[in-house]
């Protein structure tokens, strides 16, 4: 039987998602992917912008499974083995990288693991490179629309630690750390693009 795992969202979001890593990351380099879940976007993202390096990862183990058999099934030779970070371990087993790109972690996650995730961009980024982050957020205290105020009370009643976050507290909580707001982009289906960028100092 196959590893393959499948999230229908990202069918939908990976697209649009491309687009914007098409010009944001331009140059050669390597991308860390944090909570790559069922691996389509690794697969699809590595496979159209094959000047990058795509290291996928996840903590849980099926995850892993699946992520390879999609990275096997694309057959591109830019996407390295999938491999296990929990964000939380305050050491995680790579070098430096050029980019680190998250998708719909933030909100299914302790608070914790978001600041865990920035503190780990801290310290993997090269200078100036970006911290991108997919989904969805509240702003300005309030839910972009009535459909992410129900995923939210969903997401809060299966998890009390769950729930969308403020952009405006992941924003200070990335620029406490030296990672600096440089776009805030409305995504399609009331999700939000943030990249930061590392300062040099
Ligand atoms: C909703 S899925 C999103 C997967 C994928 N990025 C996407 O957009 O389809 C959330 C993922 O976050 C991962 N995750 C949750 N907590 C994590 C942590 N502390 N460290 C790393 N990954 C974590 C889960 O294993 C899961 O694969």
């Amino acid at each position: 039987m196959s590893n393959k795992k499948h999230a229908p969202a990202t069918a939908r979001n990976r697209e649009p998602i491309l687009f914007e890593l098409n010009y944001l990351l331009v140059a050669t380099g390597k991308v860390l992917e944090i909570a790559s879940g069922t691996g389509e976007h690794a697969a699809y993202f590595a496979s159209h912008l094959p000047h990058l390096e795509w290291q996928p990862t996840d903590l849980d183990p099926d995850s892993l499974k699946s992520i390879d058999a999609w990275a096997a099934d694309a057959g591109s030779d830019n996407i390295l083995p999938a491999l296990k970070i929990d964000v939380r371990e305050k050491s995680w087993p790579l070098g430096t990288v050029d980019a680190i790109f998250n998708a719909n972690m933030i909100h299914i996650s302790h608070f914790d693991a978001c600041i865990a995730l920035i503190e780990g961009a801290k310290r993997h980024l090269v200078p100036q490179g970006l911290l991108i982050l997919y989904g969805p957020y509240r702003i300005n205290d309030a839910h972009t629309a009535e459909s992410n105020d129900s995923f939210d009370k969903d997401l809060r009643s299966r998890n009390p630690d769950w729930g969308i976050r403020d952009f405006e507290l992941v924003r200070d909580e990335c620029e406490t750390r030296g990672l600096l707001l440089q776009a805030r982009k409305p995504m399609p289906a009331n999700n939000q693009l943030l990249v930061f960028c590392r300062s040099s100092t």
